[in-house]
Parts: structure tokens; sequence; C-alpha cells
């Protein structure tokens, strides 16, 4: 494979947060939206000192019991980003696009910051919202909280087992880090997540070949449909995208929540990728359909009640914050994508580590 795609100039390591992981039993997805300045407050150096701070939170945490594997990825809505940041600006980095087709609607919502937290036990994931919480909580407002679990083996609440064709090894960052393409920001990722509840109900009163069939699956025993047996309405032939021959992947970790007390079962979407454009690829066969009208019947019991995207940055660029004047940020003016202002903060480094050397979506890289 060609190395044209990582610049030789850049050659200083780069560490990418964790968002390339093993799945793990319990997750808290926490999205912030930072609170309109009140007198006298300073919220944006506040957050780039946290920013800082952050990865030395996780260890201490995680510290607590090394075995449980806590990890946390934070990323930044396209709003936040300007606020916090300034320029340059992750290349693809926009406000969620809402989709609306016949009774389908992915919906927008309001996110200026994400936080993953994973780990094998949910009381680590719970400690480290909690010390997060503690440190910005006057200065952020929560949109949403989703405390997550596995269910089973790795199923979602609607019975089958979700991740399996995820990609892994190599073809994890791969398919999720930034690599050459924008060199300012390799090591970074894309993030869309989603909110979906379901009507367990209705689609438990399905046959389950009819279950399947939607899934593209087969439910007990996880194999896939023959295609002869797949319809081209499939979750799995919908979310299948293929450019120049190539399959364009995403990394998931979606994640069962609920509270049957209240009726609610849900999965939480969470999906990583170099570009937003694949996942958003996929969202339009879903929604829309692919062609047009042959959408994914997943959505006839499935509502999507929120949708945001954001920019992980590499966990370099995180610790790097603090070495710029919080005053630079503050006065930054939002840029535009298209005359982006000179930059307030260094510019972060592209990876040398050869697992991201790899050729770019658009193709001209390939071998
Ligand atoms: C209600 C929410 C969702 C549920 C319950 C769900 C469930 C599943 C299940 C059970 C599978 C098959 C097992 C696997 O390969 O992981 C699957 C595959 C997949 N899903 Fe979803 N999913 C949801 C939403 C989404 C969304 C919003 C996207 C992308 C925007 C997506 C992208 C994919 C992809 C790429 C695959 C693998 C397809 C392949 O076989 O190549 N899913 N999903």
């Amino acid at each position: 494979m060609e190395e044209m795609d990582t610049p030789s100039e850049l050659n200083e390591v780069v560490l990418p947060q964790t968002v390339v992981g093993p799945l793990t039993r319990a997750a808290i997805f926490l999205v912030l939206c930072i609170r309109p300045a009140e007198a006298g407050e300073n919220a944006t150096a506040r957050l780039r000192a946290f920013c800082a701070d952050l990865s030395g939170l996780i260890r201490a945490v995680e510290f607590r019991d090394v075995e449980a594997g806590l990890t946390c990825v934070a990323g930044f809505g396209s709003d936040a980003w300007d606020k916090l940041f300034g320029a340059p600006r992750p290349a693809e980095l926009h406000p969620f696009q809402e989709i609306r087709s016949g009774a389908r609607h992915a919906v927008s919502t309001p996110g200026d910051i994400l936080f993953h937290i994973r780990a094998k036990r949910m009381d680590l994931c719970f400690e480290l919202a909690t010390q997060i919480m503690a440190s910005i909580g006057d200065v952020v407002s929560v949109a949403d909280e989703v405390h997550g679990f596995r269910y089973f083996d790795d199923r979602d609440v609607i019975g089958f087992v979700d991740g399996t064709e995820n990609p892994r090894g190599d073809a994890a960052r791969e398919a999720a880090i930034v690599g050459g393409e924008d060199p300012a920001f390799a090591g970074g990722s894309y993030v869309i997540v989603q909110k979906y509840l379901h009507d367990l109900n209705a689609w438990n009163a399905l046959p389950i070949e009819m279950q399947e069939r939607i899934i593209g699956r087969r439910k007990l025993s996880d194999v896939e449909l023959s295609d002869a047996d797949k319809p081209s309405y499939a979750h799995n032939a919908l979310t299948n995208i293929e450019e120049n021959g190539r399959q364009l992947q995403i990394l998931r970790d979606n994640m069962p929540f609920g509270r049957p007390g209240h009726g609610e079962f849900g999965t939480y979407f969470i999906g990583y990728s170099r570009t937003p454009r694949i996942t958003e690829i996929m969202l339009h066969n879903m929604f829309v359909g692919r062609p047009p009208g042959n959408y994914d019947r997943l959505l006839d019991f499935s509502r999507a009640v929120t949708g945001s995207l954001f920019f992980v940055p590499s966990a370099t660029f995180l610790d790097t914050v603090t070495a710029v004047p919080l005053a630079a940020a503050e006065n930054a003016q939002a840029p535009s994508l298209e005359s982006p202002s000179p930059a307030p903060l260094p510019t972060p480094v592209a990876a040398n580590d050869t697992s991201l050397r790899i050729g770019s979506l658009k193709g001209e890289n390939d071998e």
C-alpha cells in the first residue's frame, strides 16, 4: 500500500482516543450542552482546562480496577468546536442532518459534548460520569443520559445479536480513525449517535421469520440470510455500502437500555467513522430507502428520538489544549469551512503509526 496518504513531514506520534476497543458489558452515553455564559462565567476556559485534565481523570477512575477496562471517548459538536477550539476545524464536522421520509424521521437534537464511557462494570462508568459532572456540571446542561447494558449474548432488546459484522483490529482502525486525508486531525474520528425506542409488543407480535427478514440474519444462530432469502430492504442490506468495489464500514457499539416499568425499550446507536459521509449514506438508505421507498422495516417498530454528530479529536489534541492561552480561544471568531481563520491552537500532527497509513475513502490512493 502506498504511503502518500500520510504526509511524510508529519512524523510525530498521535494517540487516538479509545475509539477502537473491545465491546464492554456496560456503557454510559452522556450528551451535554454548553450553558449560555452568565455574567462573570468563563465556561469556555473551564471546558478547555477540563479537556486537558480528562485523560488524568479517566486514569484515576480506571486504576481503581484496571481489569475492568474503563475507557472514555469525548466528542464535540460543530458549534461547540467553534466555541472551544476555533480554527482549524475538522474538515467534515457539521451538525447532524435530519432526514424525513414518509412516517420516518431521523431527528437532529442538541448536543455540544458527548462522553461515551465504557467498562466491564457499570460502577466504574457511573463513577467517571459522576466525576465529569462534578468537574463541569455548572457550565453544562444535560441533553441526554443513557445507561446501556449488554443483553445476554450481545443481543439488542429486539432479540438479535448486534455487532457481528463490526470491523476488528486494523480494519476497525481503518474504518474509524482519520488518517492523512485531514492531516491536522489525523487520529480523530467522527461519531453519530441516535437513541431509538422500540415498540416491543408490535415487534414481538411479528413471526420470527419476518423479524429475520427485516434484520437479514437468523435470530437464534445469528447466521446471515442467504442472498436468495434476504430481501433488499433487510437492515444489513441497506447498511452495506460499497464504493469502487470496496465495502465502506463504520465501527458500532450499540447498547440496549430501557425501563421495563415504564414500557421503555431502546437501542442506543453509536457509529464511529473516519468520515461521517458513510454513516449518513446508511441513514439515508434506512430512512428514505435504496431505492427510495425500499426503506428499513426496523423503522416501523423503532423511532429515533435523538440524533447528533460529534468530532472526536485525538487524545494528543486534548492533552495539548492547555498549551494555548485561553484568551485566544475566548476571542476566536467562529470560522467558516470555506475561509478558516488563523489557528489559535497548535496543530496536532498525523500519526506515524503504520495502521493509519491507509488509502483514502475517496479511493484515489487505492493500490
Ligand atoms: C434501532 C436501531 C438499530 C438496531 C436495533 C440495529 C441492529 C442491528 C443488528 C441486529 C445487526 C446485525 C448484526 C451485526 O452485524 O451487527 C445490525 C447490523 C448493522 N447495522 Fe444496525 N441497528 C440499528 C441501527 C443502525 C443504524 C442507525 C446504522 C447506521 C447508520 C446501523 C448500521 C449497521 C451496519 C453497518 C450493520 C452491519 C451490516 C453488514 O452486515 O455489513 N444500524 N444492526
